[in-house]
């Protein structure tokens, strides 16, 4: 298969035509789609109308689903309302109804309005992000992305070599604490430890640098913390501007798929009187980005 992509943002960001997420795709396929996410970093894929057994099986041609014993969020297991492997990124409880605004499952959600690089809490952060909109609300709810590859090349001379050798750390209290969001549990605490994450990292396949930042990321070792959270806003703000952000406008059914390791993202707002049902596959990354 040839795949015919059109490109939608002038740095990054491709859409896929004649592809069927819901059949197993060849060898070739899966080379071409690991090309194009190499290249574009982030895909669209429209009028993918697939279950969750589908998408489960469509992500796993690129790797392995990221497993953890400890949670990425504050849902129990058995509050669940998609089965193992799927997270859940819309705004229903378990019983699918739409969740209330003091449900702390929800402010937990708000935090992913910030920019963010999914799993930069974990030792070994994620690979890809496969995103399925279900059903979407009538306004709002766009995804953004970032290029921070070419957020990285934009940087002067002397900002480049100051940020080569940092590491960050990361961590979901940091990001959640920016929205005033700090009532979390002695387990939760011991379970969102800090990680350490260079703060600039180098793509396994193509070899180009890019910004490893996340709102997860609270503090850079060696520095006092308010000299390394304005770095890091500073670094956030230069990395998110215009040129280099593409934002998403759902249609049903889009599945949207991006590299962790090269963008950024961020959810924005939505009437939460509507529901919102989009649903993540998560790869695996396969190394820790510090030695
Ligand atoms: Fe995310």
């Amino acid at each position: 298969m040839t795949l015919s992509i059109r490109q939608l943002h002038p740095v990054f960001v491709g859409e896929v035509a004649d592809i069927d997420c819901r059949v197993p795709l060849t060898r070739e396929e899966i080379a071409a789609i690991d090309a194009a996410m190499e290249k574009y970093a982030v895909l669209v894929l429209s009028d993918q109308n697939i279950t969750d057994a589908q998408q489960i099986a469509f992500t796993r041609h690129f790797g392995e689903l990221e497993g953890y014993n400890t949670p990425g969020h504050v849902r129990k297991r058995e509050d669940q309302r998609l089965g193992p492997g799927m997270a859940d990124f819309s705004n229903l409880d378990r019983d699918g109804n739409i969740m209330s605004d003091e449900d702390r499952v929800w402010f937990f959600k708000l935090g992913d309005r910030l920019w963010h690089s999914d799993s930069s809490f974990r030792p070994v952060p994620a690979k890809y992000s496969l995103l399925s909109g279900r059903v979407l609300p009538s306004w709002g709810a766009n995804t953004e992305f970032a290029d921070m590859r070419a957020a990285y090349d934009a940087l002067d001379a002397r900002t480049k070599a100051e940020v080569e050798d940092l590491i960050c750390e990361h961590s979901l209290i940091y990001s959640r604490e920016a929205i005033g969001f700090t009532d979390l549990t002695s387990e939760e605490i011991a379970a969102f430890r800090p990680v350490r994450q260079r703060l600039v990292r180098t793509h396994p396949a193509t070899g180009r640098k890019s910004l490893f930042l996340a709102s997860h990321a609270g503090a850079i070792v060696g520095w006092t913390i308010p000299e390394a959270r304005m770095f890091l806003r500073d670094l956030t703000e230069h990395a998110t501007q215009r040129e280099f952000v593409y934002s998403h406008s759902w249609k049903p059914y889009d599945l949207v798929m991006w590299d962790n390791r090269a963008t950024m993202h961020r959810a924005r707002r939505f009437d939460r009187n509507e529901v919102r049902d989009v649903r993540r596959t998560t790869l695996a990354g396969d190394a820790t980005t510090i030695e």
